[in-house]
Formats: C-alpha cells, sequence, structure tokens
C-alpha cells in the first residue's frame, strides 16, 4: 500500500489525544481543552503526513474544476438490508461506498444485528465479515443460535488491516463488517491496536478503499467510558454514517439512532427488541415507551414526541419531594438538564410556583431520550402534578415548548402527534395555541389550545 513508511516513521514524533474526542496536543495535561474530559489524555504517535493523498473520506478523482450540474449523476440506488428497521436508520438502505459507524455498549447486540443483516443480504449482495474479537467457532455458534436463514456466509477472522484489503482487493465484496474497529491494526503504525492514532489510520484507509471501490463498509466501534481503547466518537468526522446502539438497562428493547447521516435524516431511530433468537424489529414502536399504570398517578404525563419521521409516544416523570439539603437536586433523565432548570424558573414566575426548596428529578420511561423542545410543557406539568399529588388524567397527552415569557410556542407537525395520540386512544390533549387542530382534521378526541403556561394549568 504504502511505500515511504519507514521514512516516514522516522520523522514521526509523540503526541497526546483525547479518548473522548480525539483533539491533539503537543504537550500531556490533565483536562482535554476542546471536551473538558478529564484524564483522557494517552501519548501516542503522531499520524504520519499526509503527502498528495486525499484526505479521509474526500473522493475526488478528477482535479479539474466542473460545473455542478454538469457532474454525472451517480447511481445511488440503495440496497436494503432486509432489516426495515435498520433500514429507516440508514436512509433507505445501503449506499455503495458508503462507510458506516456503529457505535453502542460492549454486549449491547451490535454483532447480532450486524451478523443478522449480512444474512438477510446475502444472495443479493457479495459479503464479508471481518472478526477481530471473536473466534470463526464463537461466530458460528451465534448464527446457529440465531437461526438465521443462511449459514453460508464468508467470514474472516483476521485484525492485521493490511491482510484485510489484500482480501477485499482479491474477493471484491460490495458489503464489508469490520467486527471491531478497535481491533485493527496497520502496520505503518507502531501504536497499539485501539489507540487513537491507529483508530483514525486504520478507518483512514478503509474510506479510501471504499470510496474507490465502492464497497459498503460498517465499522463497529465499542463505546468506552474511560480505558486503555479509545472510542468511535475520535471517527464520526470522518464517515459517513453514525448509528449509535442505545438500550435501558435492563429494557430488552434497543434503539438504534443516526446522529449523522450523509445519505439521509438523523435522529431517525430504529426499535428492535432483544430476545433468544437475536433481534427482532419492532415496527410499531408508538406505545412502547409507556408504563401504562393502572390507575392514573401523579407526576406522570404522557407527550408525543417526534424522533426522525415518526411519532412517539412516552411518558415523562417527575418526582417532587421535599428537599433535605439547603441546595435541591435537579436531576434530568432523558431530558435535558439545564432546560428543566430553565422552565422551573418559568414555573414560579409565570405560573407564582415556587419548587425552590424541593428535590425535582425528571425521568423519560423506557430509556428514551428526548431532544426536542415539545417536551417543555408535559415536563412542567409533571411537575407541578407531582408537587400538588394530583395525577393528571390518563387519557390526556401534552405537548409544547415553554418560552421564556411564558408563552406556549408551536412545535413541528402538531396534527400529526395528534392523530398519533388518537390512534392509540387518547381523548385529551392539551396543545400550543398555534397547534390547534384545522376543522377538516377530524380526530376523535377533545383539543385544548393554549397559548399562555397559566392557561395551560387551568385543563389539569
Ligand atoms: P452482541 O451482539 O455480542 O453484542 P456486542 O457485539 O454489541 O458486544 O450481543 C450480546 C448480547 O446479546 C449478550 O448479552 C446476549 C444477548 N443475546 C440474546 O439475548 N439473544 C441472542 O440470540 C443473542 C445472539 C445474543
Ligand atoms: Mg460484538
Amino acid at each position: 500500500m504504502e511505500k515511504s513508511v519507514t521514512s516516514r516513521k522516522a520523522a514521526r514524533k509523540t503526541v497526546f489525544f483525547c479518548q473522548n474526542c480525539g483533539t491533539e496536543y503537543p504537550k500531556w495535561s490533565g483536562q482535554c481543552g476542546e471536551c473538558g474530559a478529564w484524564n483522557t489524555l494517552v501519548e501516542g504517535m503522531a499520524a504520519p503526513k499526509a503527502r498528495g493523498r486525499a484526505a479521509p473520506g474526500l473522493v475526488a478523482p478528477s482535479s479539474a474544476v466542473q460545473r455542478l450540474d454538469q457532474v454525472a449523476e451517480e447511481d445511488t440506488a440503495r440496497i436494503p438490508t432486509g432489516l426495515s428497521e435498520l433500514d429507516r436508520v440508514l436512509g433507505g438502505g445501503i449506499v455503495p461506498g458508503a462507510v458506516i459507524l456503529i457505535g453502542g455498549d460492549p454486549g449491547i447486540g451490535k454483532s447480532t444485528l450486524l451478523l443478522q443483516a449480512l444474512a438477510a443480504l446475502e444472495g443479493r449482495l457479495d459479503t464479508l465479515y471481518v472478526t477481530g474479537e471473536e473466534s470463526l467457532t464463537q461466530v458460528s455458534l451465534r448464527a446457529r443460535r440465531l437461526g438465521l436463514p443462511r449459514l453460508d456466509l464468508p467470514v474472516l477472522a483476521e485484525t492485521m488491516l493490511e491482510t484485510i484489503l489484500d482480501t477485499l482487493v482479491r474477493t471484491k465484496p460490495g458489503f464489508v463488517v469490520l467486527d471491531s474497529i478497535q481491533t485493527l491494526y496497520t502496520d505503518t503504525l507502531e501504536a497499539a491496536p485501539g489507540s487513537v492514532s491507529q483508530l483514525r489510520e486504520c478507518t483512514a484507509q478503509l474510506v479510501r478503499y471504499a470510496k474507490a471501490s465502492g464497497c459498503a463498509i460498517v465499522l463497529v466501534g465499542h463505546v468506552t467510558k474511560e480505558g486503555a481503547i479509545a472510542g468511535p466518537r475520535v471517527l464520526e468526522h470522518m464517515v459517513d454514517t453514525v448509528l449509535y446502539f442505545e438500550h435501558d438497562v435492563g429494557s430488552r428493547y434497543r434503539i438504534v439512532r443516526a446522529v449523522k447521516n450523509r445519505f439521509g435524516a438523523v435522529n431517525e431511530l430504529g426499535v428492535f427488541a432483544m430476545t433468544d433468537g437475536g433481534l427482532r424489529e419492532v415496527s410499531n414502536p408508538s406505545a412502547l415507551f409507556l408504563s401504562r399504570h393502572e390507575q392514573p398517578v401523579p407526576g406522570s404525563v404522557i407527550t408525543v414526541t417526534r424522533q426522525g419521521s415518526r411519532p412517539l409516544l412516552v411518558e415523562v416523570q417527575v418526582l417532587v419531594d421535599a428537599s433535605q439539603a439547603g441546595n435541591p437536586r435537579r436531576v434530568a433523565l432523558g431530558l435535558e438538564g439545564n432546560r428543566l432548570a430553565m422552565l422551573l424558573a418559568v414555573l414560579h414566575r409565570h405560573a407564582g410556583i415556587a419548587l425552590s426548596d424541593q428535590d425535582v428529578f425528571a425521568n423519560v420511561v423506557g430509556g428514551m431520550r428526548i431532544q426536542e423542545t415539545a417536551a417543555d410543557l408535559p415536563l412542567l406539568l409533571a411537575a407541578l402534578s407531582s408537587f400538588r399529588g394530583r395525577p393528571v388524567p390518563h387519557d390526556m397527552v401534552v405537548f409544547g415548548e415553554v418560552g421564556l415569557a411564558g408563552e406556549i410556542r408551536p412545535v413541528q407537525n402538531g396534527e400529526e402527534r395528534l392523530v398519533e395520540a388518537a390512534k392509540h386512544g387518547f381523548k385529551r390533549a392539551i396543545v400550543p395555541e398555534a397547534n390547534r387542530p384545522r376543522r377538516t382534521v377530524k380526530l376523535d378526541m377533545e383539543v385544548f389550545a393554549v397559548p399562555r403556561l397559566d392557561q395551560a394549568l387551568l385543563h389539569i
């Protein structure tokens, strides 16, 4: 591959990398200036200087300036994997030449999912599964346990990048899974496998191969809290698509979320359930994140959030309790902590309800993470409901952004959210005034459209 390896090696010097974000420093320090993480800097070799070769991720075989409209439209036909929830997060399927990074905690089901995808793809696309973590026996055992429709999948147990690339050049598969990127190493670097420099160099070479050959590559990366191995975050900028596996501790549901996608929408969710027979797709996850109390309970409010292109019903829970310490606690799980503090201030100023001597714990049921402002109003109503000890009716959904002036601001796709809630039997809704459904929309539910926070409180 690279000829001038030895000459480069001599010129290379030691640098320090942050294992969290990958920033490079000439000197060690206790805290990373870029991401603020403590004790994440490790010593490594500086990456070899690029000499006249394309930067990772760039494909520019022609150096002539062209007009955008004259650039030949490449055939970007997507190849569906056969797992529709995975296809959803990928934006419709696999794009030839794309490099996809799948991150997640160890044991969450990354290898299982990809093995299932390979089996589903086999026959339509030449595939290869490269395992660096497990032996071929282990992979074969898992495949049998999964009851895969096909067991004639090509597999390779190898960790040296040069050998893997040689195999790829010889066998020319259209879809390759590398499990995991942290076990790979290239001969051109002295650093240990799993170090930031190895991770980056291996990925850069694989990206170059993918772009040149049109082979789609999936890199599996373990998220590491802290420790010797660098996490997948340092590779995010080099690849086309980044998917993260999330789950609630103890829950069998697994959520795959697209956090970056050059070929599709981000924040798209795929939902799976881990079963004895591997990961099963949950194609209608809408009501998965509700805890279905027998009786309405204080502190629980159902909201409709949008994740990617679909609405999901989720339950926001808040516990308000008299604080024992002088400094009351504000804890938010699955929601943004700063936003919680801000909303409580709005509740105080615009509704006259002070929680300054109360601990406030907020949680989204089922390990779901809400990143949109539509959860503001349900969060406040749940807090108030817990504080007063009075339940919100359990056939009611709430959504809306709360502004600092106490106004309830509209959210996107309001009608679609209401339709979803009505579909699941909800009979009442509190929504922003601007999201009042049009007359033409037939909804079997009572909708209270409110312009301000104090008016919203009148309805519960
Ligand atoms: P795995 O795919 O090996 O995780 P990763 O590659 O992300 O580290 O998944 C391992 C977990 O999945 C393990 O804890 C057992 C569980 N599992 C099942 O529950 N059912 C199954 O059919 C399989 C194959 C695994
Ligand atoms: Mg694995």
